[in-house]
């Protein structure tokens, strides 16, 4: 499914024939513009609020449902050909989009789910916490798992199409999280590792960037990427989760980043990997494989210090 800056107008107008005329047209004119990158202002989120009657929270509830159909069109589902979308809304009142994301020829482990795409594109704006989720399918166990890495998880609002709000915590009873591991940081609350790269290259210190402000409090691994294309440069930060299993290599989250900006995977011309040698886990090879995959680029690994 082609998201919608490739969609026909009649595609579109498909994805939003359920709403009033005065809001689809409202939601045409920000979405529609090129600088779109599957996230609302929350002064944009103000104006399409505006088309809503019920209580604050009623009207901010109904809006991430009505959009799902927006966020499903970014779904690239070539295996499953099931199209999820993720809203969610952050704490700073914006809105942001995440869909799945298939990768044809690897293993099923390599998929992106829309949870976690959504969480990335929230993250890559700077948002430190998510208030509202609505989901086009019911969250699977590894997302819940994902979402538990977050600061404040459990007063989310989790909504599920054809289902009543509720409270994320309730949801995921008896949760594993990071606290049983002794840690206190939370994903999406960027740390500050200090790490150096002796390189003049300006994709590789982008790279550095993304690793200096990578998640991996249980392997103290932190790795990043940076992705070029003729249109722009996407950064990927590792997500690492406590159960280990659903957490997100950088090379996904550039790819999430990449592709919810609107920009095609073939176009990457370079793409280059930091993390520290004598990490115990590494990105090198399996970023290899799955770069080797879905480009002809291939992926440059350079070896960072700690400062
Ligand atoms: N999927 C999600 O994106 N989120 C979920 O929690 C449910 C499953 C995706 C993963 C895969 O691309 C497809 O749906 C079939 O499982
Ligand atoms: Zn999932």
């Amino acid at each position: 499914m082609a998201h919608f800056t490739k969609l026909s107008s009649e595609q579109l107008t498909d994805c939003i024939a359920h709403l009033s005329t005065p809001l689809q047209q409202q939601l045409k004119s920000i979405v529609c513009r090129v600088d779109f990158k599957a996230c609302f202002t929350s002064e944009q989120v103000q104006t399409l609020l505006a088309h809503y009657s019920a209580s604050d929270k009623a009207n901010k509830q109904q809006l991430c449902r009505d959009l799902i159909p927006l966020a499903q069109s970014y779904s690239l589902a070539p295996i499953s050909s099931f199209y999820v979308g993720a809203v969610a809304m952050g704490e700073s009142g914006k809105i942001y989009f995440g869909a799945n994301m298939e990768f044809k020829g690897l293993t099923l482990a390599q998929t992106v789910h829309a949870e976690q795409s959504v969480i990335t594109n929230a993250w890559r704006h700077q948002e430190t916490k998510l208030v509202m989720l609505a989901v086009s399918a019911p969250p699977c166990g590894h997302c819940r798992q994902f979402i538990n890495e977050l600061n404040g998880a459990g007063d989310i609002d989790v909504l599920i199409t054809k289902q009543p709000s509720t409270r994320f915590a309730d949801i995921l009873p008896m949760a594993f999280g990071p606290s049983d591991l002794g840690i206190s940081a939370r994903l999406m609350v960027s740390p500050d590792n200090q790490l150096t790269l002796k390189s003049d290259s300006v994709l590789a210190q982008h790279a550095l960037s993304a690793a200096t402000s990578s998640y991996s409090p249980f392997s103290l691994s932190p790795s990043g990427i940076a992705l070029q294309t003729p249109n722009g440069l996407y950064l990927g930060r590792y997500a690492e989760n406590c159960a280990y299993n659903p957490s997100l290599s950088p090379l996904q989250g550039a790819l999430i980043s990449l592709h919810l900006s609107g920009d095609s995977i073939s176009d990457i011309s370079s793409a280059v990997l930091v993390e520290h040698k004598e990490s115990k886990v590494s990105q090198e090879k399996t970023s290899k494989q799955l770069l080797s995959l879905i480009s002809d680029v291939t992926l440059e690994t350079l070896h960072c210090s700690v400062k």
